[in-house]
């Protein structure tokens, strides 16, 4: 089965990115073609400094292999190095409409900050990229967190709509979240969403151990003293459970049961230890990543194969609407 996931490279990752999205990436790798790439053509959509764009994608790279990724068992690519991508959403802009794409969370969020007369384009339409994205690969599974469902949903839509016009072209792909914890909130505010623009009540993955454990041990928490999952009245503690769970690979329902007896104090300290477990290897495999050529060697290699899939779906999309 081809599995399909990406990241956009526009700033730190957070905690949030990593347990909705990156960890769960690898556990696909041995029974599925897999495709994970860096969205960079997407990090366009809002102002981004050149030099930050390409730190971050470097990073993201060395995020991916830390996680677990291996080169040769999936192919691990820049998305702007894959011209078929630019090429397909050429043709699949005329695929979804205008009052779809105006009616899209993301960007009725992203749009209301801004200047109402200076909204990108591509911010607009980032769709219909991400519906390219998906459908180049003939992806059937695309991993994401729960902010992305709704942009896979208007991906099947499209497809419904081009398959319904031309025949069985395009693949019907399909959004799966993790069970656990894909909606990661934020640790100051527990009725936001962990992003990455929020200094304290995120968790940034190369924070270092001591920030993670004091950003952990501050969390907002909520009145009353019992650990209890309750995300309507308790959405800090329910959401360090999340963070608990997710980490130790439990449910929910396992992870409150050892925090019977706990105290907040108590409970925020076994959290903060259970992220360092896992995080603070991750790091320094990270760090050994980022000094090294592997980067560099992993995109060449992951542009190649990319493309030669890629151009594949492209060639049949180009003939079935008549460019060919
Ligand atoms: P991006 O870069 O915003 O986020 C990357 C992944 O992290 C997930 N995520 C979260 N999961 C749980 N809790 C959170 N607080 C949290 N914040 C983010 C996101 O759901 C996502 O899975 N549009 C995508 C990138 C993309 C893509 C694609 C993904 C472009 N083309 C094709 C899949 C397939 C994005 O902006 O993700």
């Amino acid at each position: 089965m081809r599995v399909l996931s990406g990241i956009k490279p526009t700033g730190r990752l957070t905690l949030g990115n990593y347990i909705g999205s990156l960890r769960n990436f690898k556990a696909f790798q041995n029974e599925n073609e897999v495709f994970i790439f860096i969205a960079d053509l997407h990090a366009l959509t809002l102002p981004i400094e050149p030099d930050f764009l390409r730190s971050n994608t470097r990073d993201l790279v060395a995020f991916y292999l830390a996680a677990g990724l291996d080169p040769k068992k999936c192919v691990i690519f820049k998305q702007s190095s894959v011209s078929a991508h630019a090429e397909l959403n050429a043709i699949l802009q005329n695929f979804l409409y205008m009052g779809e794409l105006s009616r899209m969370t993301q960007f009725k969020d992203q749009s209301l900050k801004m200047d109402q007369n200076a909204i990108g384009l591509g911010l607009f339409a980032y769709p219909v990229l991400m519906a390219s994205d998906i459908v180049l690969y003939d992806s059937k599974v695309v991993p994401v967190g729960e902010d992305q469902i709704q942009h896979v949903e208007i991906t099947r839509d499209l497809v419904n709509r081009f398959n319904n016009r031309y025949g069985k072209i395009l693949v019907m792909p399909e959004a799966k979240v993790t069970k656990v914890g894909a909606r990661i909130m934020s640790l100051s505010d527990p009725t936001v969403k962990m992003s990455k623009s929020n200094e304290k009540g995120d968790v940034y993955l190369n924070d270092s151990p001591s920030v993670i454990r004091k950003k952990i041990m501050s969390a907002v928490t909520d009145s009353g003293n019992e650990v209890k999952f309750d995300p309507e009245n308790k959405p800090g503690i329910s959401n360090l459970l999340t963070i608990y769970a997710a980490m130790k690979n439990i449910s929910i329902i396992e992870a409150e049961s050892h925090f019977k007896e706990s105290r907040y104090g108590d409970f925020k300290k076994a959290v903060a230890e259970a992220v360092l477990e896992e995080i603070v290897p991750f790091q320094e495999r990270y760090k050994s990543i980022l000094n090294s050529s592997l980067v560099e060697e992993v995109l060449e290699d992951g542009a190649i194969r990319a493309s030669k899939v890629a151009n594949i779906t492209l060639n049949r999309v180009k003939k079935t609407v008549g460019l060919l």
